[in-house]
This record gives C-alpha cells, structure tokens and sequence, in this order.
C-alpha cells in the first residue's frame, strides 16, 4: 500500500482496482470526507444523478474552504463513452493564473479565491460555478477561463475508459479531470479524501 502512496504522491495520479483503491482510502494516511454513489439516473442506491453530457475540465469540492486533496472515482457500471482525461497544473500554467481571483457558489454562499492558492499549492476551478470578481467585465472573465482551458486541454493526459472494477485516485489540489459524455447505464463511486497530518 505504501507502494501506492509514494506512486500517487509522485505522478499524481494511479489507476487501480476497486480493492485497491478501497483499502488505499481506508488507510490511515488519508480521512474519508465524503463518499457517494452517483449513476445516471435516480434510483435506491444513487446519491447524485449525473448528466450523460461531457463534464469538462474541473477540481472537485469547489464549493468548499479546503476542497479534498485527493479524489477516487470507482467505476461500477458502464456502457459506452465516460474516457476520463486530466491535466496537470504545472509550474509553467501557474506562473500564468497566480494572481486570478474569482467568486465560487456553494448551495448558501457566494465567497471569492485565488484560482491557484500558492500557499497551499491549490488549483479551485469549476466554470459553472465560477462569476468574476468585482471590477472585471464578465466577457474579461470568460476569456481568461478560455485561456486556461486551452492550455489545460493542450497537455491533457487521456486515461480513457474505465472498466468497471477498476478506478483512478487523482491529486484534485494539482490536476483538473473531465469526463466525455456517455451513454447507457454508468454507475460510479466517488470518495473525497483529505491528508492525515
Ligand atoms: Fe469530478
């Protein structure tokens, strides 16, 4: 398990099974904050229903003082579609968006934060969810976005399709990930972690 620890410390990424990535998650390094089932539509066993839509690029948590440092996505059905992709936030891309504020909805609150926290080495960033702060144009804002997901989507890392019993466990605080729209059933388990200091 330490094996996988050092792995995803150092790439920042690791696709793994579902045993792996379970016990990975229980382990004591990290504290499970939330942990839910998402499918594409509601029945018993989902949480959150997902649209069959691409989901582009974004971190989870956002909404969040301290969005999870690490994300596991478990796999449990799938049809056709859903690759998963990443990007990394790389010192190149942080020199070009250190300083860049914007407003975040949560469900109770509108908050402003820098789009990339130096001092907790910390990328925050869901479009959707995104307004520009006081004094910039909206279209200023949604240029700047662009400009981002441009260079974001220049070095994409592409994962591809998970099969199910397999997943990924990804750094949410330095790469962003994005899903290709799907079709068909697609059921997954998503499990936010925080660091254990
Ligand atoms: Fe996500």
């Amino acid at each position: 398990m330490l094996d996988f620890i050092v792995e995803v410390e150092k790439k920042g990424y690791l696709v793994l099974d579902e045993a792996n990535l379970l016990t990975l998650a229980k382990c004591e390094k990290f504290t499970i904050i939330r942990d839910v089932i998402i499918s594409d539509a509601d029945s018993a066993d989902t949480e959150l229903v997902a649209s069959r839509c691409e989901f582009p690029f974004h971190t989870d948590g956002t909404f969040l003082t301290i969005p999870p440092k690490y994300v596991v996505i478990i796999v449990k059905e799938a049809q056709s579609g859903g690759q998963i992709s990443l990007s990394n936030i790389d010192s190149t891309l942080k020199r070009t968006i250190i300083g860049m504020r914007a407003k975040y909805r949560s469900n109770t609150s509108v908050f402003e934060s820098p789009i990339y926290n130096e001092s907790l080495c910390m990328f925050r960033y869901r479009r959707d969810f995104m307004s520009p702060t006081n004094g910039m144009l909206d279209s200023e804002f949604q240029d700047m976005l662009d400009d981002i997901e441009s260079k974001l989507t220049n070095r994409q890392i592409l994962v591809g399709k998970i099969d199910p019993g397999y997943g990924i466990i990804l750094n949410n605080h330095n790469f962003v990930h994005k899903r290709s729209e799907f079709a068909g059933r697609r059921v997954i388990r998503r499990i936010w972690l925080d660091i254990n200091s």
